[in-house]
């Protein structure tokens, strides 16, 4: 196990580049299984969560190589098995992600119920909705699903919520259905356009991706290509509050700021000054102060996987800031450890009422998830003292190289073994 020792340093400067997204990757990783062709991803960012689903593509036979750093090769010629079991899928939930192309591909996918986690219970019953609307005979059994087709059949559906996930699964199965199949109520994050723009260089005909309805028209076969992942918007966030709250003036690289408008609006609220290029972002926080209310939505509002990450700012705002969650039923893991740093919430069903207070006190906090791993790195870099984050395996998730990119801003980081302790 390992931990992060972290010494309030002062503010951020300096500049920072933020890598590929891992929620555009990992989809994209698993829509590889739709064609046998060979697959070149590049900007792929470097990602425990990457490195377990490369473990998948391999369990269904695929190749996979590193080109270099950032850039890999996907090859999976024969899908030697249509089962993705328990400690596959319980690593990483994204791994349920396989369920549509293996559905499309071979007519049959065993996949185990994906657990929930830290933030909720994270049902699945929308893909499957989506499945059955293209034919799929669903069973459930000891803890797996299966959905079996001979053929699929394009369908509408209607989402009853904008999931991103059910999107992206049943819009990959969709890709070789028969006919036309439309998903109304769509997810619209950028995710969603990144894979659907793999998609359709693999032969694909997807439309209406970032709108709340998709279009697919199936075809016979798709075939491998070449992709760039597009930039990590969540990245680009969390660097962005990393200069907010140490009062800093950072300029983040490889961004894409129409993807960011929820969080560069906020940041302008609570006094931030933002220069705005093409692919850069600086964040001038010397004068930030002013507290400010978010409520957490579907794209394109404020991104639930800001929400932990914001609050830690709002703790040292001037007033009393108000933070609704409307996406994931239980996103407030952090707050009791963000209290333990010195922080002054109280929640209230699915808001959380932050009072700013004059400063945080460095301690002993643990990581729940990734994001809220990464709100406790922020509040540490703010925090009179030593804050200790631990279980920083959760943070490694989803972030390549956080402590170095941080210390190069100027943050004083240290990643450190820790003693297994064995609660009785
Ligand atoms: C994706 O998860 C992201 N993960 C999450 O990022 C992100 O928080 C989430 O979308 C929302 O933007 C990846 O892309 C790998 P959802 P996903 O389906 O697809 C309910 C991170 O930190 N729902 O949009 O699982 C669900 O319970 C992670 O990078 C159903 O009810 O999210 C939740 O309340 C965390 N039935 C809401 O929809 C379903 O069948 C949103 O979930 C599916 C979802």
């Amino acid at each position: 196990m390992e931990k992060f020792i972290i010494k309030n340093n002062g503010p951020l400067f300096g500049r920072v580049r933020v890598n590929g997204a891992k929620n555009a990757v990992l989809p994209i990783m698993a829509a590889t299984l739709l064609t046998e062709g060979e697959c070149y991803l590049e900007n792929v960012p470097n990602l425990k969560d990457v490195r377990a689903m490369k473990e998948v593509i391999t369990h269904f036979g695929g190749v996979f190589k590193d080109i270099s750093v950032d850039e890999k090769y996907i090859q999976i010629s024969k899908i030697i098995t249509s089962e993705a079991p328990y400690d596959l899928v319980q690593k990483m939930r994204a791994s349920f992600f396989v369920m549509g192309p293996l559905l499309a591909k071979t007519g049959v996918a065993k996949i185990s119920l994906p657990g929930g986690c830290a933030i909720g219970a994270r049902p699945v019953d929308l893909h499957l909705k989506g499945f059955a609307a293209l034919g799929a005979t669903i069973t459930q059994g000891q803890g797996f699903i299966e959905a079996r087709a001979e053929k699929l059949i394009g369908a509408t559906i209607y989402l009853d919520f904008p999931s991103v996930g059910a999107t992206e699964n049943i819009m990959m199965a969709a890709t070789l259905a028969e006919g036309e199949t439309i998903i109304e109520n769509a997810a619209e994050e950028p995710e969603i356009i990144d894979l659907s723009n793999f998609l359709n260089k693999m032969g694909a005909n997807v439309r209406g991706a970032g709108t709340d309805t998709i279009r697919i028209e199936g075809v016979e076969k798709l075939k491998g290509t070449r992709h760039e992942i597009i930039p990590d918007r969540i990245e680009t966030g969390t660097f962005m509050i990393a200069a907010a709250i140490t009062k800093g003036n950072i300029m983040v690289e490889n961004v894409v700021p129409t993807h960011i408008k929820p969080i560069i609006a906020k940041l302008i609220e609570c006094g931030a000054k933002l220069e705005i290029g093409e692919d850069t972002i600086r964040v001038d926080a010397s004068d930030i102060g002013n507290s400010v209310d978010l409520t957490t939505l579907p794209y394109p509002g404020f991104p639930t996987d800001m929400q932990a990450q914001f609050m830690a700012l709002m703790t040292i705002l001037d007033g009393t800031s108000v933070i609704n969650e409307t996406v994931f039923e239980n996103r407030f893991m952090h707050i009791s450890e963000l209290v333990r740093l010195g922080a002054d919430i109280r929640i209230e069903g699915h808001s959380a009422i932050v009072s700013g207070v004059n400063g945080l006190e460095g301690t002993e906090v643990v990581a729940t998830d990734l994001r809220a791993g990464a709100a406790l790195v922020l509040a540490g870099l703010a925090a009179k003292g030593e804050t200790h984050v631990n279980s920083i395996f959760h943070i490694d998730r989803g972030y390549e190289d956080l402590e170095i990119k941080l210390n190069s801003l100027g943050a004083n980081i240290k990643r450190v073994e820790v003693a297994e302790i064995i609660h009785d």
